[in-house]
């Protein structure tokens, strides 16, 4: 799988994939980022940093920190202005409640234990910190059934069902505030998940 990021690494911040598939994804995070106004954002996944450098630039100046597993997104990520962590999701090297809000677009469907990475975001948040995941998800059974067919031997995509995802985050202790699929121009349309850590 790092592989896998590691190759698209050099394509990833191609114009159109950015403008067609991550863009509408970034501009939810930004208004949910905007309304809530952080002091401090851990980008999770942040591949080559387009968000996680849309974040730095907001108004009230956060601190933005970006992570990710893949040594070849973060070489294209320096630009964003943000300090850059390598490491996994499942295990942050992040102090326990020091983080307001993590953001992660596409990537965690891409993690092998996603209750790992759930508990991380739970002990990393401050009391009142928000998550915002947006994923892939499966609506039906036939639907996670025929992804696990196309992407067989080629990918290890898990794209839970939104009451899974939401499973997985109250599992961690996070209480889910919101759930709705972001429309974008190219399918498939994504699941925004907006969980919170109670104060
Ligand atoms: C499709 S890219 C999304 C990048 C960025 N968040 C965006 O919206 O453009 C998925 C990213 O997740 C990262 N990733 C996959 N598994 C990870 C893990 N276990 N921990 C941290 N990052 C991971 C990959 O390296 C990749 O950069």
């Amino acid at each position: 799988m790092s592989d896998l990021f590691e190759r698209w690494s050099s394509t990833y911040d191609d114009a159109a994939l950015q403008r067609f598939t991550y863009r509408t994804l970034h501009d939810a995070v930004v208004t949910i980022a905007s309304s809530q106004r952080p002091g401090t954002i851990l980008d999770v996944g942040c591949g080559t940093g387009q968000l996680t450098r849309r974040l730095t630039r907001l108004d009230w100046a956060p601190t933005v920190y970006g992570l990710d597993v893949s040594t070849g997104m973060l070489d294209r990520a320096r630009h964003c202005g943000a300090p850059l962590i390598r490491a996994s999701a499942e295990a942050l090297p992040i102090a326990d409640h020091s983080i307001e809000l993590i953001t992660c677009t596409e990537s965690f469907h891409w993690y092998t234990d996603q209750r790992a990475a759930a508990a991380e975001f739970a002990r990393v948040l401050r009391p009142g910190g928000q998550v915002a995941i947006i994923s892939i998800a499966t609506f039906t059974d036939v639907g996670a059934s025929l992804l696990r067919r196309a992407t067989a031997g080629r990918s290890t995509i898990r794209a839970l069902p939104p009451h899974q995802i939401r499973a997985v985050l109250a599992a961690a202790g996070l209480m889910v505030h919101e759930q709705r699929r972001v429309r974008r121009p190219t399918p498939p349309w994504p699941t925004l998940t907006r969980a919170g850590r109670n104060g």
